[in-house]
Parts: C-alpha cells; sequence; structure tokens
C-alpha cells in the first residue's frame, strides 16, 4: 500500500485523489489518508502530491503513519475531488513535527 505521511498535515494540496483509480483517499480536517486495503499500490498518486507526502509502504520507518492511515481511514469521509488547499498551506510545507499539528 502507499502511504500519506508527515508533510500532509496543513498543506492537503487534494491533487492525490483526482488521479486515483479506486477512490481511496479519506478526507481528514487537515490531512487526508490512504486505506491500506483498498489501494491496489499502482503508484500513480505518489508523484502527484506537490508536498511529497505520499510513499510505498515499502520504505523504512513509516510504520507510525501506517498505523494512522489504517485507523482514519475506517471513519474519515471518502474524498474524489479536489477543493482549493488551505489558504496558508505554502507556509507550512517542509516544516517539522507537524504530527502535532494533526486534527483527528
Ligand atoms: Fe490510489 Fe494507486 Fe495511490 Fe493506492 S497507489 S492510493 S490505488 S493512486
Ligand atoms: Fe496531502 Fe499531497 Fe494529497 S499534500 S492531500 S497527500 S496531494
Amino acid at each position: 500500500t502507499y502511504v500519506v505521511t508527515e508533510n500532509c498535515i496543513k498543506c492537503k494540496y487534494m491533487d492525490c485523489v483526482e488521479v486515483c483509480p479506486v477512490d481511496c483517499f479519506y478526507e481528514g480536517e487537515n490531512m487526508l489518508v490512504i486505506h491500506p486495503d483498498e489501494c491496489i499500490d499502482c503508484g500513480v498518486c505518489e508523484p502527484e502530491c506537490p508536498a511529497e507526502a505520499i510513499k510505498p509502504d515499502t520504505e523504512p520507518s513509516l510504520e507510525q503513519w501506517l498505523s494512522l492511515n489504517a485507523e482514519y481511514s475506517k471513519t474519515w469521509p471518502n474524498i474524489t475531488v479536489k477543493r482549493d488547499p488551505p489558504a496558508d498551506h505554502k507556509e507550512w510545507d517542509g516544516k517539522p513535527g507537524k504530527l502535532q499539528q494533526f486534527s483527528p
């Protein structure tokens, strides 16, 4: 599966949702997640994310993000259409420690 990671938080570009062939993105207040059981590992979303927040779970040290994606994709609503990102999304791009900003 592919995993949405820290740099999505407060950037939330949503370009990813437009390309997913199985519509497996789910939306929280300031981040999206991928449902790990629905993702078919096609990889097309990875290069679409301007924040480079989407990674294959074969990369090291993604366990915490994989659990977060698995947990919240169960309850957050599905999203398939991009909207405008948050007004201050550029200020947050690349900032460290964004997990503290995560809103479930
Ligand atoms: Fe969707 Fe493919 Fe990305 Fe998985 S890898 S979330 S199936 S676009
Ligand atoms: Fe997040 Fe990137 Fe999608 S910032 S909303 S994973 S395009």
